[in-house]
């Protein structure tokens, strides 16, 4: 299939290229757009044949649910049965934006969307090409991240490239995602409802505005926990090289492990603090990619710099971990599923991984 390129300058021509792509996909066709969160890849999600075609273009097992995304608040009663209280505090609060809401499934929402579950995940992005898209097309669009399933998700046009030419109609450029992470889902059918993935939309963020908050035991990697959101059981944002992540203090060690594992003719890439990056010695061959000052940037950034270890391709990843407040959760639990949970951390009695993996020669003393 061609796969038209389309860049959004912020100028007149856009509409016509909005127009063009709204009327792709109420043919029933795929169009990737941007957000403020990652890059979208829409379809009509009302049409059952056209979400299917969102399955196939990213290789997707149909039990994951997908997001539909709306262009105006009252956009959501005609897809719900019901709203709950605090579905409709945290939409007054935080829409539009980088939260997603599971709420109770109205009938005309198809089973390719709620995966056959009795609930459908909302979203009302901030993004305004997204919303310029939505608008023209007059339906909801149903849209995960558009990458192929288990790759980092695109928060640049050429990285939706990288996966989709050839199996989409078109790729809108808007540029680069603010934010850089996915949004923060949140299911508001339970009393106190649940965080089933984190985002930019914080933990500090809802509780301020709803009190309770709960969060999904299973993102903390426990087996004995199922996670609520079906896509949150998948490894992913997963670079093909086995990635370690160094939590708490056991990062103090990270430079003197990329001595050890370069000692051992291993190419070795480092995820790190610009903090850091002042403290690793020159290592032949070294990848190193750095994030700068905050959080926030890391978060930005982060998808792109494990994409790029794709390119560079380094033997294994020594990444550090950071503190997990703010946006700090969201991005480690994007770092956690990337490095398959093999968390390292220092006890007592010396450096162990958590999901009980046994620990690297270079990690050995
Ligand atoms: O920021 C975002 O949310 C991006 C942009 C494009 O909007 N979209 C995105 O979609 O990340 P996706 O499909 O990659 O992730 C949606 C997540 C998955 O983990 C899925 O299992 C979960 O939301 N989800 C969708 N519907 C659900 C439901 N009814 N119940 C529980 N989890 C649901
Ligand atoms: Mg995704």
């Amino acid at each position: 299939m061609q796969t038209y390129y389309w860049k959004l300058q912020n100028n007149a021509a856009d509409d016509e290229i909005i127009i063009k792509a709204a009327e792709f996909i109420r043919q029933g066709e795929v169009v990737a757009f941007p957000t403020e969160t990652v890059y979208g890849l829409g379809a009509d999600g009302l049409n059952s044949e056209a979400v299917a075609k969102i399955f196939a273009a990213k290789g997707r097992p149909n039990d994951n649910p997908l997001i539909l995304h709306i262009a105006a608040k009252e956009s959501i009663s005609r897809l719900t049965s019901g709203l709950t209280e605090n579905a409709k505090v945290l939409m007054d609060r935080f829409w539009p934006g980088p939260l997603t809401l599971i709420v109770e499934k109205s009938a005309i929402v198809p089973d390719a969307v709620s995966a056959g579950l009795p609930t459908v995940a909302v979203r009302f992005p901030s993004n305004v090409f997204a919303q310029r898209l939505i608008k023209a097309c007059g339906c909801p669009i149903a849209a995960p991240s558009a990458n192929i399933s288990g790759r980092p998700s695109p928060t640049n046009a050429a990285d939706v490239l990288e996966d989709m030419q050839g199996k989409v109609a078109a790729v809108l450029d808007g540029g680069s995602c603010g934010i850089g992470l996915e949004s923060t889902v949140v299911d508001t059918t339970e009393p106190v409802p649940v965080i089933l993935r984190p985002g930019g939309i914080t933990y500090e963020m809802l509780t301020e505005v709803l009190g309770a908050v709960e969060i999904d035991p299973a993102l903390q990697g426990d087996k004995n926990f199922r996670p609520k959101a079906p896509g949150m059981k998948y490894r992913h944002y997963a670079p093909k090289a086995p990635m370690y992540l160094l939590e708490g203090k056991s990062a103090e060690l990270l430079p003197s492990m990329a001595v050890k594992a370069a000692a051992e003719g291993l190419k070795v890439g480092v995820l790190c603090s610009g903090a850091m990056k002042v403290l690793l010695p020159a290592i032949p061959g070294m990848q190193l990619a750095c994030w700068g000052d905050s959080k926030e940037e890391l978060a930005a950034e982060l998808f792109y710099l494990l994409r790029d270890f794709d390119r560079s391709r380094p033997d294994v990843i020594l990444a550090e971990g950071i503190d997990e407040s703010g946006i700090g959760l969201a991005v480690m639990n994007r770092m956690r599923k990337a490095a398959g949970y093999q968390l390292v951390t220092l006890t007592d009695t010396g450096l162990r991984i958590k999901n009980g993996t046994q620990l690297p020669s270079f990690m050995v003393k």
